[in-house]
């Protein structure tokens, strides 16, 4: 096992195996389609338990890569992930319940999944004495900035304020603890707002796509005022495997994305897809709904690491990959009838 305050030389030395979690969701397909394409050497088994949120459609192209493995099972079973983490170098751990609007009406999955999961994860990873467990969280950890507060940065305190911002929380300080208390080589990055090809329709960016392109109307919480960092998929990416070969275990990283508010990038989807502002629907805020996020990366940018992706243009490129790709989620939504009836209530605070 790697000491503490080493930095990591595994990667140039042997090729790993990758034990990625989650792997059918969305940072999770589009994580594996970049690795295998930049570390093709390298094999990757996907431990993915398949809920609402995952989509082995999503890494079809892949079936068939003799580097590639599925594994159907769940963090929260320690048969499961013992089974997962055999001969393992390096977890990469996505597997979360993600959604704030669900996690406002159903907080309990979200503290089994993101806190108990996460601790089993662990508990396997120091038994098989994995080199390395990158845990993947989110900058909904610190809570809300105010319009002119300086931006979150890795020494700011955690103050979640849903049950989704309070789970991850609580699995990036049993992170951290497994590094203090027994030594595991970990790494976590805090990341904000992604958005590219095989993002669920629940999501803000692609909800509002595929509302349009079916004629729909756009529900916009409040005036669209709050604003979050968007950070294209693959720079998230290339975040984490600059973390994993360049990183200190027992660091974390800020991985940031471009500020916007909820109505400019509105906006921009509807200029796209030559709509005009009345299929904007504005409806109430959620509750607990958090006014800004926004992160200082200059630790992840000494490392290396800078988006390569600019918003305006991957936004585009990202609807015409939903333009070109129905076949991903026309079921998705079809098999989903309330998508847009349920997104009202949460947004309603009528739970
Ligand atoms: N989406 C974002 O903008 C964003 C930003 C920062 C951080 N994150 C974090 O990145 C990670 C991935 O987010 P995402 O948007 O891809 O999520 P997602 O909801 O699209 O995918 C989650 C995946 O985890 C799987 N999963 C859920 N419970 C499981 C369990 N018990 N056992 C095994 N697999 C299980 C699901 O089947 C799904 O494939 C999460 O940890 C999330 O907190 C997401």
């Amino acid at each position: 096992m790697l000491g503490r305050n080493a930095r990591s030389k595994f990667r140039k030395e042997t090729k790993l195996k990758l034990l990625v979690t989650g792997g059918a969701g969305f940072i999770g397909s589009n994580f594996i389609h970049y690795w295998l394409e930049q570390h093709p050497e390298d094999s990757i088994a996907n431990l993915d338990v398949l809920t609402y949120a995952g989509h082995l459609e999503s890494l079809k192209d892949i079936e068939e890569n003799s580097n590639y493995s599925f594994i159907k099972g769940d963090i929260t079973y320690p048969e499961d992930v013992k089974r997962a983490m055999q001969g393992v170098d390096v977890v990469v751990h996505f597997a979360a319940e993600s959604h704030v609007d669900r996690s406002l009406v159903d907080p309990m999955v979200f503290v089994k999944t993101n806190v108990v999961g996460t601790g089993v994860l662990l508990e396997a990873a120091l038994d098989y004495e994995v080199k390395r467990f990158h845990h993947v969280s989110t900058d909904e950890v610190f809570g809300q900035l105010g319009p002119s507060d300086p931006a979150f940065d890795e020494n700011t305190n955690y103050n979640p304020r849903t049950p989704y911002a309070a789970s991850k929380a609580g699995s990036d300080h049993l992170v951290r603890a497994f590094y203090t208390a027994y030594g595991l080589p970990i790494t976590i990055s805090n990341c904000a707002n992604n958005f590219g090809p095989f993002h669920d329709p629940e999501k803000l960016i692609p909800r509002f796509i595929t509302n349009l392109m079916e004629g729909k109307h756009v529900p916009l919480m409040g005036k669209g005022e709050n604003i979050r960092e968007w950070l294209y998929v693959k720079d998230h990416a290339r975040a984490i495997d600059t973390i994993l070969q360049n990183g200190e275990i027992g660091e974390t990283y800020l991985i940031s994305g471009e500020e916007k508010t909820n109505l400019e990038v509105t906006k921009k989807i509807l200029e796209i897809l030559g709509k005009d502002e009345s299929f904007i629907e504005y409806v109430d805020h959620r509750l607990g709904h958090d006014f800004r996020y926004a992160t200082n990366s200059t630790k992840i940018q000494k490392l290396g690491w800078k988006a390569e992706h600019s918003f305006e243009e991957w936004l585009e490129k990202t609807v015409n990959w939903y333009i070109k790709n129905e076949w991903w989620w026309k079921p998705l939504k079809a098999n989903r009838p309330n998508i847009d009836r349920s997104a009202q209530k949460f947004y309603g605070g009528k739970i």
